[in-house]
């Protein structure tokens, strides 16, 4: 049996991202995705991020971009911590270690009232 969540559709307008359980699900302009919540810098809490004008998930803290269909990083941190800020060696390492420890990427289903979210299958 496959464990799932689900959160109220009317909480997942376009451009919209939030939380259902250990995953962040979005509403890209009426495609839905879901990744795992925890940024692969600082885990960050992705549910809390955004979507940016290229459809990825931007990370609240300091700004790390994801591709929701692969989990991969595709823009680095600006900053560490506290400091908000240009980083460029620092965030070229993160990039680094990301690429071997991608985001998972689960599937999001509207069932009636409901978005359901659950592992892909393997
Ligand atoms: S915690 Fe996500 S970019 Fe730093």
């Amino acid at each position: 049996m496959t464990k799932s969540s689900s959160v109220p559709a009317d909480q997942l307008p376009p451009g919209s991202v939030t939380r259902a359980g250990t995953w962040a699900v979005g509403n890209r302009d009426g495609e839905l995705f879901a990744v795992s919540r925890r940024c692969r810098h600082q885990l960050a809490d992705l549910s809390e991020g955004t979507i940016d004008a290229d459809g990825c998930l931007v990370c609240p803290w300091h700004q790390s971009r994801y591709d929701v269909t692969t989990g991969d990083m595709v823009s680095g941190p600006k900053g560490f911590l506290g400091y908000h800020g240009p980083t460029p060696g620092y965030t070229q390492f993160v990039r680094g270690y990301a690429k071997v420890l991608r985001l998972r990427v689960g599937r999001a289903v509207r069932v009636g009232a409901e978005i359901v979210v659950s592992r892909r299958p393997t």
